[in-house]
């Protein structure tokens, strides 16, 4: 059934073609009910959940590394607490989304392995470097203004854990966007070196982070069953679009230029034109060839291990309690 459902080319079931319960289950949908995890659903509903909301999880993950690479090195110490507040509350989205994850029978053990397999994705953006201190300003500002764009429809989405704990995130997601903007605003108002590293640091997070919203829509595969299911709010395109119209004048009062020469208003849609990002580019870092793949799943594969001992201390203990209350 799931293959009929979300034939790999996203094509959309039809009404015709769905059993009573699958149709009650779309009906639901419809209506702005909330599914919860008790709930009957289609197989592929929940499939498609787990690959959207545990890939989310990776993101956060993962997202903490290219960050976690500056904490060290912050100017001051106050950019130091603030940038490990920032680290800290993604960790903590990563571990929502798998406790909502959970919900839909599976582990975040399995989860996991299934990264470190390569049979999960997490976010594209994450496999390139932050070279610079004003990377972590972009990262904040682009990155993390790209996510806010993603998330804050996903707040109304049809899945109850999933939709709530996106309220929480997202929230988080615009301290975070105002950290990276201030730290743009100093590097802006520093010495011309400090300018240039912004400029710079623009230049390399610009269309990285336009692919953050996906492929165009033309060429994205789950978008029709997704949004009938209300997984999915905005098309990818729309949100992209989105996205620029909201940068492009926080840009220009950083006194930036976006590093896009076909930039330009279009009165008549009300938003601007801009180039699309390199395709070839984004499948290829999907695929794995990204400059920072190797090194972030070498990272999370590290982590697993080192983290061995505590899993087993805490299963140990788990069974040792659930003994004694079963000889009391
Ligand atoms: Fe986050
Ligand atoms: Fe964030």
């Amino acid at each position: 059934m799931y293959a009929q459902m979300v034939k790999s080319t996203g094509t959309l079931m039809s009404r015709e073609d769905m059993s009573p319960q699958e149709a009650a289950f779309q009906d639901r949908v419809d209506a702005g009910d909330k599914i919860e995890p008790q709930d009957w659903m289609p197989e592929g509903y929940r499939k498609t959940l787990i690959r959207q909301i545990g890939q989310h999880a990776h993101s956060e993950i993962v997202g903490q590394l290219p960050e976690g690479n500056w904490i060290t090195r912050a100017p001051t110490l106050e950019r130091k607490q603030i940038l490990i507040a920032k680290v800290q509350d993604e960790a903590g989205h990563g571990l929502y989304l798998y406790c909502a994850a959970e919900t839909l029978g599976v582990s975040r053990d399995e989860l996991t392995e299934d990264l470190l397999a390569g049979r999960m994705k997490y976010s594209s953006i994450f496999n390139y470097p932050t070279l610079t201190w004003a990377d972590i300003g972009a990262v904040g500002w682009l990155v993390d203004g790209a996510a806010i764009m993603n998330q804050v429809p996903l707040q109304r989405t049809s899945y109850g854990p999933y939709a709530r704990a996106m309220v929480r995130i997202c929230k988080e997601e615009s301290f975070h966007q105002r950290q990276g903007y201030s730290i743009m605003m100093k590097m802006v108002n520093g010495t011309p070196e400090q300018r240039e590293m912004a400029q710079d640091a623009l230049n390399r997070f610009w269309y990285p982070s336009l692919m953050m919203f996906g492929p165009s829509d033309k060429d994205s595969v789950h978008s029709a069953q997704s949004m009938a299911w209300k997984i999915k709010m905005n098309s990818n395109d729309e949100l992209r679009q989105k996205f620029v119209d909201q940068t492009v004048p926080q840009a220009e009062y950083l006194g930036l230029t976006v590093p896009d020469p076909e930039l330009r208003w279009n009165e008549e849609k009300g938003g601007y034109d801009f180039s699309e990002p390199d395709w070839d580019e984004f499948y290829q870092v999907l695929r794995g060839n990204g400059p920072c793949n190797a090194e972030r799943i070498g990272a999370r594969q590290k982590a697993w291990d080192d983290g061995a001992w505590v899993r087993e201390g805490l299963m140990a203990h788990a069974e040792k309690h659930a003994r004694r209350v079963a000889a009391e």
